[in-house]
């Protein structure tokens, strides 16, 4: 799908989360299997149809880089550009390197469509953790042993527009 070609459906708006959206992205995190710690609502933005939450994501901070994290489309809303279109506006509004890890080929081939490469858990950058921010590899460590000992195919990825 190429992502400057899709537009909301009717009725559907893109806005930064609320406070009163913290359940439904909650909701819609747990029933996408998704890593369901770093849920603060305040880094999400939601895509709502016709007064409901139906897609979210998320920049979460860390220091000297973000992480694109929580990206969830409701299975009935799937297919329809929503993905696409939460994904770039993340892109837009990130701040920082921006990074993910993914599960899987399909996905890794989703999100290199934005630009996103494949990086080695070893080459993830590594900046030091401040009293108010974590280190992005620390929080990736976890990952990193699950797909060593377990075999979990995660990929690891950094945004790099020009490659
Ligand atoms: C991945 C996801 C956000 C895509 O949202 P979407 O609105 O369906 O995506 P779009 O309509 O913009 O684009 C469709 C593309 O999404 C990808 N996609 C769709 N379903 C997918 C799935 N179950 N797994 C992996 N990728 C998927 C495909 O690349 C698809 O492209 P294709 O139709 O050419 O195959 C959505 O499938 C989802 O919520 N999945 C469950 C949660 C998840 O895995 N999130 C990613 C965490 S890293």
């Amino acid at each position: 799908m190429n992502q400057s070609n899709v537009s909301l459906p009717p009725g559907c708006v893109l806005r930064k989360a609320t406070f009163g959206d913290r359940w439904s992205i909650r909701l819609l995190v747990f029933s996408a299997k998704l890593d369901p710690t770093q849920l603060n609502w305040q880094q999400f933005w939601v895509i709502e149809c016709d007064g409901h939450l139906v897609a979210c994501g998320q920049l979460r901070n860390f220091s000297g880089a973000q992480e694109l994290g929580s990206l969830v489309v409701a299975s009935a809303w799937r297919g329809r550009g929503l993905g696409t279109l939460l994904t770039q506006h993340l892109i837009n509004t990130s701040q920082q390197p921006l990074y993910l890890e993914c599960l899987g080929q399909r996905l890794a081939e989703f999100y290199s469509r934005f630009g996103f490469v494949p990086i080695s858990f070893a080459d993830l950058p590594e900046t030091p953790k401040t009293k108010v921010s974590s280190a992005l590899k620390d929080k990736f460590r976890f990952s990193q042993l699950a797909k060593k000992l377990l075999k979990v195919p995660v990929v690891f990825m950094e945004y790099c527009p020009n490659s």
